[in-house]
């Protein structure tokens, strides 16, 4: 009967105890100091591929983490960005536990602040890694504690097992916006979105405003599911019909055709705010806001893709942000780079280059790029000037590409322009083209600047 047990026992070992047994030895063994092990297990995991010497990203934040010379770019140093620098932050300080109050790089990675860090530090730009998964809760409180402990070069004052947290911070569960205080609501009713399909559709709602609103930000929040979710506009000039109010609008018909009807107004969009993350709050840099004519009205567009076998729920929440006229110092206006204009042809890696030139000086402080699944890399370069060739923007994940946002903003003279270079892995059997389906190809470039 004994040895049974015993047999048992290494049976379910064999099953569930499989992982521990295939681990090497502790690969933080080969650092002797706390900064190491962060230097090793995270800098050099998760930041180094942008802020390494040379890079456009680590010009734009002047912050190299390379290990020769991370310590000295991070401790007792002051910020590139200007509002951390008008709040008086360091990159990192060595007071202990009032350095982590006055820590930019803790500011930039700490996700589990994250409405903190959007809704109070507007200025702040994005959360790092950039548009990357976040540090797992163990990296965080390792850190916590090495800023705690006075940022030390030398020493091995932290738990290391710490790290062994490799648990995330998780998007906090869909739920509606609160209401503005100053601004408008929309609000994209729970729709089915069937199994193995995509569903896009608009809905357009009137603002009913007497007077033109101006927008200083915005926020978005998709249930899970969402490929993207925009909120267009129609030019002042805009003479036909509007579509009906309150309707939902699909793109395609049941049987998988397109509804001629939709798309017939999709050519006379302007794009206001959008996204394709979960939860987003974005704001305008300070005193620059989009007008909205007086009334106006929006067409709400979502997509979801659904690979699974069951119905899934699509619903939105969106909020717009106004302030008054008297606040704005400086007009946005939305880019719009849209190429559609191209052919990746069957079974090969095609690589496709348009180069937009600006007859105005403008300055851009948001990029983002959309284009579907094929797309492998999306490049952004500066065209003419000082920084002729730079490259200022990169995404390799076509579903979530980091909206990037520019402090100070991109100042690029009259005749001066961007060159966007997309790269697309045509696997089928099939040509490419520009559509709307997620079967089908886009490359756009989206932006907000003001001139
Ligand atoms: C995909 C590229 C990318 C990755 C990966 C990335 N960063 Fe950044 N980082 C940027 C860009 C671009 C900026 C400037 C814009 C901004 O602050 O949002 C920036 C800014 C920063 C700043 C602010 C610097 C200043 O003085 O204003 C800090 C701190 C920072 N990053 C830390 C990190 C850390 C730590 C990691 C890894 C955990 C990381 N970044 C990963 C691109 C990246």
């Amino acid at each position: 009967m004994k040895k049974l047990a015993i047999s048992l026992t290494i049976a379910t070992c064999f099953v569930s105890c499989k992982k521990e047994a295939e681990t090497p030895a502790d690969p933080l063994e080969q650092y002797e100091t706390t900064y190491e092990v962060i230097q090793g297990a995270i800098w050099d995991q998760s930041c180094i591929s942008c802020h390494v010497a040379g890079s456009s990203f680590a010009r734009q934040s002047d912050l190299v983490l390379t290990a020769d010379v991370s310590y000295q770019q991070l401790v007792n140093r002051s910020p590139k960005n200007e509002s951390a620098q008008e709040d008086g932050l360091l990159l990192v300080g060595d007071k202990g536990l009032e350095s982590i109050y006055s820590s930019f790089l803790w500011e930039k990675i700490n996700v589990l602040d994250q409405e903190h860090f959007y809704s109070d530090h507007p200025g702040y730009g994005s959360l790092m890694p950039l548009g990357g998964d976040p540090l797992t809760n163990g990296q965080l409180e390792y850190i916590r504690q090495w800023i705690l402990a006075g940022a030390p070069k030398d020493g091995d004052l932290v738990d290391r097992t710490l790290l062994n947290d490799t648990s995330k911070f998780q998007t906090p569960p869909f739920e509606p916006l609160a209401i503005p205080t100053s601004g408008v609501q929309f609000h994209v009713e729970p729709f089915d979105v069937p199994a193995n399909s995509d569903r896009e559709l608009f809905i357009y709602e009137p603002l009913n405003n007497e007077s033109p609103l101006y927008i200083s930000s915005y926020e978005i929040a998709m249930k899970a599911g969402s490929h993207h979710f925009i909120l267009y506009s129609f030019p002042e000039d805009y003479s036909s019909d509007l579509p009906q109010t309150g309707v939902i609008r699909d793109v395609y018909t049941s049987s998988g055709g397109y509804n001629f009807n939709t798309l017939f107004f999709m050519q006379y969009h302007e794009f206001i705010a959008g996204t394709q993350v979960p939860t987003l709050r974005y704001n305008y840099p300070k005193g620059v806001a989009l007008k909205v004519p007086a009334n106006s009205g929006f067409d709400l567009n979502s997509h979801y893709a659904n690979r699974t076998e069951e119905t899934i729920t699509g619903e939105v929440y969106a909020n717009i942000h106004t302030i008054p006229e008297e606040e704005v110092e400086h007009q946005a206006q939305i880019l719009n780079l849209n190429n559609q204009d191209f052919v990746l042809p069957a079974n090969k890696v095609t690589t496709i280059e348009k180069t937009y030139t600006f007859s105005q000086p403008r300055n851009i402080f948001q990029l983002w790029s959309h284009a579907h699944e094929h797309n492998t890399e999306f490049k952004v370069y500066i065209v003419g000037g000082a920084r002729n060739e730079e490259l200022i923007y990169y995404s390799n994940d076509w579903e979530h590409p980091p909206i990037l946002q520019l402090d100070p903003p991109l100042l690029l003279e009259a005749g001066e322009g961007l060159r966007l270079e997309a790269t697309y892995d045509n696997w089928e059997s099939r040509d490419l083209k520009f559509g709307l389906r997620s079967t089908d190809e886009m490359m756009i470039l989206f932006g907000a600047y003001y001139e």
